[in-house]
């Protein structure tokens, strides 16, 4: 059997660079697992394959019909790419669900950062495999941790580490144990007037993370940002104008985004507070979005926040906002990297209307303020601790 030709594999649309690579030692040796396991392809299940290393690699040597779960618009839409270049179409995407899972005898995954988002597939695999599965779970060996063995310990009777082999390492989980009458996640929290759902991979969790906590309390929800908003519309009404006129869109309440929205803290704040704007939340985590759409179901403003699912709002038209609230990763996988916030900020630049505003938060050591001026336009500081930084930018014309 030829070789397959890893190195052509590609990352885009995540980020790249020359020290990124699209596959590592642990989707070889999850491969070489596989392949050494007399299991077809329709009873094959990937879980967490970053860019389609370990999809594709089975596919072409022959195992069709492998069924994929991927957490990122990124990664999906990579491993189709890929699969498009190398001619291949034998698999098929899903969500975290019964179907992905149904008679599933060999499941492969790479070890999530998160031992929430492992709990809830630990969970998943022994809710829908079948009884005599094999779960073969792998990461690089500085990422592991001994709590990994544990999580996988709660739904797994045997749990077994195995040698590391070029820094990598697989953990084998057989013999499901039974399983709670309802899954794990999602979690929820209330944190004042708002309720917080979370599935095991959004970020924070239920948690109010500590910088979403800033943004909020500087846009005040109801205070000096959103105040001058009612304001704005108040003195166009007065006037005998159409409150539309002041942004200069169609719609009466204004266009707000939640870009990279996590549980949709921001997104479902914003939507309580003011009842007349539509809002959008979007997300490259499946699993956020899932959260997102909880979290705005339980505060009672589904109707009012639409959730999607896409890389940096791409499918989002140009313009189109007239604030963008924004809390941007700031790691990339285990490496600190600003390309990730970057391209969230570029992203910003293309959604926003002229004169449109975005506040973000971000940790005050990585003095983001030039990049937004640059990218954007210009930016004022509204608060600065130790710790973080929340700045207000209006897109220059
Ligand atoms: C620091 S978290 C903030 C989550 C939420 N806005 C909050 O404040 O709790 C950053 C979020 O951005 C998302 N994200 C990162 N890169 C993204 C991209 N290219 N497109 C969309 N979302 C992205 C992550 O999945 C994560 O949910």
């Amino acid at each position: 059997m030829p070789e397959f030709p890893y190195s052509r594999l590609r990352r885009w649309p995540d980020v790249e660079a020359d020290n990124l690579q699209a596959h590592d030692a642990t989707d070889l040796l999850l491969v070489e697992r596989a392949l050494a396991l007399d299991v077809p392809g329709s009873e094959t299940v990937v879980i967490g394959d970053e860019y389609g290393a370990i999809t594709l690699a089975l596919a072409a040597a022959g195992r069709s019909g492998i069924r994929v779960h991927q957490d990122l618009a990124t990664g999906r839409r990579a491993l189709a790419r890929n699969a498009e270049e190398l001619g291949i179409s034998e698999f098929a995407p899903h969500e975290l669900d019964a179907d992905l899972l149904a008679g599933a005898r060999l499941v492969l995954l790479q070890l999530p950062k998160a031992l929430a988002e492992l709990e809830e597939i630990a969970d998943a695999v022994a809710r829908w495999a079948v009884p005599d599965v094999v779960l073969v779970a792998g990461g690089r060996v500085k990422h592991m941790s001994l709590g990994q063995n544990d999580v996988l310990g709660r739904s797994f009777a045997h749990v077994q580490a195995q040698r590391a082999e070029r820094k990598s390492r697989l953990l084998i989980a057989t013999e499901p144990l039974p399983v709670p009458e309802s899954p794990p996640f999602p979690v929820s929290a209330r944190h004042g007037d708002l309720e917080l759902v979370a599935h095991g991979g959004a970020f924070a969790g239920a948690r109010l993370d500590i910088g979403t906590r800033a943004l909020l309390e500087v846009l005040d929800l109801g205070g000096p940002q959103l105040r001058r908003t009612e304001v704005t519309r108040a003195e166009n009404e007065r006037n005998g104008g159409d409150s539309s006129r002041s942004s200069g869109v169609v719609n009466a309440g204004r266009r707000v985004l939640d870009l990279g929205c996590g549980t949709g803290a921001l997104a479902v704040s914003w939507a309580l507070a003011s009842p007349r704007d539509r809002v959008v939340a979007t997300d490259r985590s499946a699993a956020a979005v899932a959260s997102a759409r909880a979290t705005a179901s339980a505060n009672g403003v589904a109707d009012r926040v639409e959730v999607t699912h896409d890389d940096a709002g791409s499918a989002l038209a140009a313009g189109s906002f007239d604030t963008v609230l924004l809390n941007p990763p700031f790691h990339l996988g285990a490496s600190v990297h600003t390309g990730a916030a970057t391209r969230l900020f570029e992203a910003a630049a293309r959604l926003l209307r002229p004169d449109g505003e975005l506040f973000t938060v971000y940790n005050s050591s990585l003095g983001y303020r030039a990049e937004l001026t640059r990218l954007i336009g210009p930016t004022e500081q509204l608060r600065r601790t130790p710790k973080f930084t929340v700045t207000r930018t209006v897109r220059r014309p």
